[in-house]
């Protein structure tokens, strides 16, 4: 058995969680995450000096609580493990330093972990996860992606989005409906009151300088804007804005375009295995469509565990127990963080001269 002590601090979730594996089992011992939904509500979105700051405060109290739920001693966790990129500079720097501190003065070897890699990884606590080459769709605040994984974590990017994640989308219509942040909770609650059919918003799409439309990529700026102009308008005729229907429609229309590609790039890849992970991944609607759509082309959906599906620490432990599972990587006391890297180059984390 193999226990790893994992921090993620890379936007506003302040999280430590101590998780193992025996063989293909993997087992969550604690997972404590202190959000700052309250600090950031109030402007709308994160601020990331607010964000760096609260983490700095919480980290001490969060670790001391995820070792003594776990009941296991720090002495007695085999490596330590921290989100590196990407993510927000200020706020990885806190989780790493802390992570890489505890490392020197305990003598436990050090993982940094790819954010996105964190994610795909919370697939590993459910049940009949996928063990061949599986698509992985990765929706969260900051990305849109479609990664295709094979066995040993070799990735590659198959799709992604050209402007605003499907999170961010839900952020900043969210605000614009006057709802509360974040914008995606907000919106399918009370979307549960509206219907999906009442507006007619845009699947937007890429185009490709060959001709027609890249198959597999998004943009959902587009469609923030079209719901930005309809209450512009419904304002200026002086209706009462359908917050339940818009939301309900915008909601659908989301939905139908990750699905759409996620299962369009399955089935053209011949992969029969799709992994939903990231915070949107927690939503309902989603997690129906996708699961019926795939149904139709036998394609197996696998969901992110509810409670993993925002950011936390359990998912990140979850990366580095599989890489040392699987190839032994360790990474440099000397890595540092970066604000932006692709999921293509998460192994440079292991090499004996980091990146950064
Ligand atoms: O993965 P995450 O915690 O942070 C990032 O790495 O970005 O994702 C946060 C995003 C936010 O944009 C939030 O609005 C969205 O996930 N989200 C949802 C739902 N829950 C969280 N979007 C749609 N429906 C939800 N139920
Ligand atoms: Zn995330």
């Amino acid at each position: 058995m193999h226990k790893v002590l994992a921090i993620e601090t890379s936007c506003d979730e302040t999280s430590v969680s101590i998780v193992s594996n025996i063989g293909d089992t993997f087992r969550i011992h604690s997972n404590i995450i202190a959000s700052q939904i309250e600090d950031h509500s109030k402007w709308g979105g994160v601020v990331p000096e607010l964000a760096a700051r609260k983490h700095l405060e919480s980290l001490p109290f969060v670790l001391d609580k995820a070792l003594e739920e776990s009941k296991i001693k720090i002495e007695e966790v085999d490596y330590i493990a921290s989100t590196v990129a990407p993510g927000l500079v200020g706020c990885l720097r806190v989780g790493s330093i802390t992570a890489r501190s505890l490392c020197m003065l305990h003598s436990k070897p050090f993982l940094g972990i790819h954010h996105l890699e964190g994610h795909l990884s919370s697939i590993l606590f459910s049940e009949n996860y996928p063990k061949k080459s599986f698509l992985t769709l990765l929706v969260s605040g900051g990305h849109t992606e479609l990664i295709k994984v094979d066995e040993r974590r070799g990735m590659q990017r198959l799709g992604k989005s050209f402007d605003d994640a499907a999170g961010e989308a839900f952020d900043k219509v969210g605000r614009l409906l006057g709802l509360s942040y974040p914008g995606g909770p907000a919106i399918e609650k009370i979307a549960k009151n509206g219907d999906p059919m009442k507006f007619n918003l845009p699947k937007c799409r890429i185009s490709d300088k060959k001709g027609g439309f890249l198959k597999y990529d998004f943009s959902f700026s587009g469609l923030k804007t079209a719901v930005l102009r309809l209450v512009e308008r419904m304002n200026l005729d002086g209706k009462t804005i359908p917050i339940p229907d818009i939301a309900a429609s915008f909601e659908r229309v989301v939905a139908e375009v990750l699905v759409e590609r996620t299962i369009k790039c399955a089935d053209d890849h011949s992969l029969d295995d799709v992994v939903v992970v990231g915070g949107v991944a927690a939503n309902n609607t989603l997690r129906k469509m996708m699961i019926s759509e795939a149904s139709k082309k036998s394609i197996k959906v696998h969901l992110a565990p509810l409670n993993l599906c925002t950011d936390n620490a359990a998912m990140i432990g979850a990366a580095a127990l599989f890489r040392i599972k699987f190839k032994d990587h360790l990474s440099s006391l000397k890595l540092g963080v970066a604000g932006r890297l692709s999921i293509e180059q998460a192994n440079t984390l292991y090499e004996e001269n980091p990146p950064f």
